[in-house]
């Protein structure tokens, strides 16, 4: 039978070294005991970006990104879209299985309890100018949460760890909502626990006086958006969660950083960008023109292609069924024929083939984000409000598992070799390449 290990021979000192593997992956620790003399470090891996690194064990999150399968603790993300409901799908993310219905039951009481903010949160909200950017808001009151709730120090205890598991979970929606008011110069509407999660969130985005009861189409819709946007696995946001919280600093510290990771363009900005290119698209009849100006690198196709998925994006195709659902309630956004125009186009063309690019979550998401009325800067909060299960999550996978510890990467360092400090009179003038770096930075 074949050995489970890799013989490594090192052709600078002529040595072989078996290294085992498990689970198709090895130890780069291993690789330390790589040396040419004792006083030799020892061999490091490089690298950047970590896109060959699997940086922890998890149970979460299942992606199979060839043949396009997502599963949350081994349930289809296209059977969960059909039948569950946010919170309940929240339950198994963050406990493991799906809740029988006393458990659901109270699981939903105990997040519903935590809708309401202190209020000296709904004053810091006050604060923020009035075209602050939502996700700048969230991320900044989340980290503020920590100073109200010090009792979340206690990471390491099981009771406090789901107190602000179910505190986040909880009033994420409130303080987006607040987020979303503040910038409309609206007054503040406070939670609804009569309500669904959704429904709930969106009386408290749209109410303007009197009753408002959400529309179930959307109320669901929402529902299924949050479901599909609930995990991923080791992305960039979760990566800062699990960096930061491997600290030890209390969780929502830990989470206000992955909101910050999710703010950025090339993570939780594309369904934004999505909007405004076929905005520029402008009509059906400009869709080849800007198809030509995707493959000649000029422009990329907003929304197409990712990371690891090498098929069509098991969470675009649901989308894509919902945006019909939800354009009968709100009438149709115009941007969808674009939208529809440019897949089957792309899907057909050689260039996209070949690159195996295909719509990914965020092609269609933002379309419908705008159909319900939201601004193109809520999109990422619509992202983050979900997410917040999963960083919860993969954090507490990462304080439980005892092989982590602070996460502490290595550097291969290329910089300057010992030099003496001059008097600033005595400095020699910059040379040119002095000059450079000091551009650079
Ligand atoms: N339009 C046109 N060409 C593309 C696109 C695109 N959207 N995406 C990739 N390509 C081409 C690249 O030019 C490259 O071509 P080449 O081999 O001739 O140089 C090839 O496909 C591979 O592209 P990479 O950038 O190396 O692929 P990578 O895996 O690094 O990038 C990414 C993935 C960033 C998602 C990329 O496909 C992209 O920029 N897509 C558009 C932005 C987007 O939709 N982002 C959302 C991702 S989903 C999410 O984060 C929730």
């Amino acid at each position: 039978m074949a050995k489970e290990t890799l013989t490594i021979k090192d052709n600078r000192t002529g040595k072989t070294y078996e290294v085992p593997i498990q689970d198709g992956s090895i130890r780069t620790a291993e690789l330390r005991k790589i040396k040419v003399s004792d006083d030799d470090f020892g061999l490091l891996g490089y690298d950047p970006a970590l896109m060959n690194t699997a940086s922890c064990k998890s149970k979460v999150t299942y992606i199979d990104g060839d043949n396009g399968i997502l599963r949350y603790r081994g349930y289809d993300i296209a059977d969960l879209a059909d039948n569950s409901n946010y919170l309940e799908t929240a339950y198994l993310i963050v406990k493991g299985e799906l809740p029988d219905s006393q458990r659901l039951k109270a699981w939903t009481h105990n997040i519903k309890m935590h809708t309401m903010v202190h209020e000296n949160i709904r004053k810091f909200m006050d604060g923020f100018r009035y075209d602050a950017h939502p996700m700048g808001m969230i991320m900044g009151t989340v980290a503020a949460m920590s100073t109200f709730y010090p009792d979340a120090k206690d990471v390491e205890d099981l009771q406090s760890r789901r107190l602000q598991t179910r505190r986040l979970i909880g009033k994420l929606p409130t303080i987006s909502a607040f987020a979303y008011r503040q910038m409309r110069g609206l007054p503040f509407v406070y939670p609804d626990n009569e309500l669904s999660y959704t429904g709930n969130f969106l009386q408290m985005l749209f109410k303007i006086a009197g009753n408002y009861t959400p529309d179930p189409v959307i109320e669901r819709a929402l529902e299924v958006l949050f479901i599909l946007h609930a995990d991923h696995e080791q992305n960039c946001s979760a990566n800062a969660v699990r960096a930061v919280g491997s600290s030890l600093v209390d969780p929502y510290s830990a989470v206000a950083s992955g909101i910050g990771a999710l703010y950025g363009p090339r993570h939780g900005g594309a369904n934004e960008a999505v909007v405004q290119m076929l905005t520029k698209i402008g009509s059906v009849k400009n869709v080849a023109k800007a198809i030509k100006s995707f493959k000649s690198g000029e422009d990329r196709l907003m929304g197409f292609g990712h990371r690891i998925y090498k098929a069509y994006d098991p969470r675009g195709k649901i989308i894509k069924k919902l945006a019909d659902e939800v354009f009968e309630v709100t009438g149709k956004n115009k941007l969808i024929d674009i939208a529809l125009e440019l897949e089957r186009i792309a899907l057909q063309d050689e260039y996209f083939v070949e690159r195996r690019l295909y719509p990914n979550v965020d092609f269609y998401t933002g379309i419908i984000y705008q159909a319900i009325g939201f601004p193109t800067t809520m999109f990422p909060v619509l992202f983050a409000i979900p997410r917040t299960s999963g960083w919860l999550a993969q954090w507490s996978e990462m304080v439980r598992d005892p092989e982590q510890k602070i996460t502490r990467p290595r550097q291969l360092y290329i910089g300057e070799d010992l030099r003496e400090y001059a008097p600033i009179k005595g400095r020699p003038k910059p040379s040119d390449r002095e000059d450079k770096v000091a551009e650079v930075i």
